[in-house]
């Protein structure tokens, strides 16, 4: 059986890219997006071009509902998740004062605790399987006053890198 990846927001951009190089290794792919059509899209299109499975599940990750549906929806796959790249992000640019609280939830629901979900639902597997390997796409404008709200809820580096080592995979 193929080795498998979860990625999130893999119909477009960054995303796109990781599953087209992973299917290209022959890792089977689930990912998710709001977007159905795109969702087809990439799996008809990787599923054509490699020897791969692809598994779709229609979430919105600002939507913590909609986050455990898709946990449970990789769960549910039975397989043991080798590679988890949270992917899928909202990003900001402006000045502090100018944003909404509802706008920084959303940021923080996207990028921190979805993330967070998203851990709880690969973690217990790759403990079991002693191994898997966790990504997380953040960003490198640490320093910009003009995303004040973002980098916060993207600092995940120092949070991977504990997971690695709770974890004892490498
Ligand atoms: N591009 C850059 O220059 C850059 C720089 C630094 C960091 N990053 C980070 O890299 C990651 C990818 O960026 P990108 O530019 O490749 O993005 P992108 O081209 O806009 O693609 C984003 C992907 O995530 C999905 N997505 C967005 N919001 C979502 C949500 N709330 N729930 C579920 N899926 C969602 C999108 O599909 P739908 O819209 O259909 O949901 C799409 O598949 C992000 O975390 C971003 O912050 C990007």
């Amino acid at each position: 059986m193929n080795r498998l990846i979860v990625a999130t927001g893999g119909t477009k951009g960054i995303g796109l890219a990781i599953l087209e190089k992973f299917a290209q290794a022959g890792f089977d792919v689930a990912t998710c997006s709001r977007t159905l059509v795109d969702l087809q899209g990439v799996k008809a299109g990787l599923e054509k071009n490699y020897s791969v499975r692809v598994f779709i599940h229609t979430a919105d990750l600002s939507v913590s509902s909609q986050v455990k549906a898709l946990s449970e929806f990789v769960t549910g796959l039975n397989r043991p998740v080798d590679v988890l790249v949270n992917n899928a992000g909202v990003a900001g640019f402006g000045l502090l004062e100018a944003y909404t609280v509802d706008q920084v939830r959303r940021m923080f629901e996207v990028n921190f605790y979805g993330v967070l979900r998203t851990y709880q639902a690969v973690l217990p597997g790759m403990r079991k399987q002693n191994g898997g390997l966790i990504i997380n796409i953040t960003t490198g404008a640490s320093t910009s006053p003009c995303i004040a709200v973002l980098q916060p809820s993207k600092s995940r580096a120092a949070k991977v890198e504990s997971v690695r080592r709770s974890t004892n995979t490498k």
